[in-house]
């Protein structure tokens, strides 16, 4: 596996040219598609769901990384699975049952993983290790893309990192440490050596290209 993967987060891209905009930073050399999806009620915006993620599904081979953003959270995973998520991640206050509702991704054929809010303890991975693919970990409050980065969030990047390899080095198996929020050129070097290896960018990367140029996310991609 590449040591870092670069995932840009569809939230800030143009919609009404949603499949050119994922084709082009797929080309221009990004890991995997972040899809937010939001529900007005966990968090206070409303985005896509499973008919998007169905739709761009044919476009690329990169993995779909699902960030559900919703409560309650397991009716609806299902739906994502069949539209073609490769990775579902849900926040632990948005299921009653954070073991079952990691168990259902994993029945789904997916991949899975907890997300945490800046304020939300790690504590919640404790007994669920064994049924985790990927940490995320926001570093602003979820609901809207281009807010500023929360620089506490280096600190618990470097607790997730110490759990994760605790765990690896016990288990042999891998666990992916993603960011997601106000990451950009500037800061993503200091947010790497903090311990993660997945990066969600959305205003940065997404707002890097206005124009029509289909090479216009090299330079943005090839920068972080
Ligand atoms: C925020 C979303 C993020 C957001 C990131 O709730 O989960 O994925 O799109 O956008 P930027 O990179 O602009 O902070
Ligand atoms: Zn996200």
């Amino acid at each position: 596996a590449k040591p870092f993967r670069i995932a840009p987060s569809i939230l800030s891209a143009n919609f009404a040219k949603l499949g050119q905009e994922i084709t082009d930073v797929i080309a221009s050399g990004a890991d995997i598609i972040h899809f937010d999806v939001m529900d007005n009620h966990y968090v206070p915006n409303l985005t896509i769901g499973p008919l998007v993620c169905e739709a761009i599904r044919p476009l690329t081979d990169a993995i779909i990384d699902v960030h559900l953003m919703v409560k309650p959270v397991d009716r609806i995973i299902p739906d994502f699975a069949k539209a073609g998520a490769n990775i579902i991640t849900f926040h632990p206050e948005g299921s009653e049952h954070i073991d079952r509702s990691l168990s259902l991704i994993r029945d789904q054929g997916c991949k899975s993983g907890l997300v945490f809010n800046p304020a939300t303890p790690l504590d919640y991975l404790d007994h669920v290790m064994d049924k985790i693919d990927m940490v995320l970990l926001m570093s602003v409050n979820p609901g809207f893309g281009g807010q500023k980065f929360i620089p506490q969030a280096l600190e618990k990047l470097k607790l997730a990192r110490a759990k994760i390899d605790a765990y690896t080095e016990k288990t042999g198996r891998e666990i992916w440490l993603e960011i997601d929020g106000g990451v950009n050129t500037a800061n993503i070097a200091e947010i790497a050596r903090a311990g993660a290896d997945t990066f969600v960018a959305g205003s940065a990367v997404f707002g890097a290209g206005k124009d029509t140029d289909p090479n216009r996310y090299d330079s943005i991609i090839k920068s972080l």
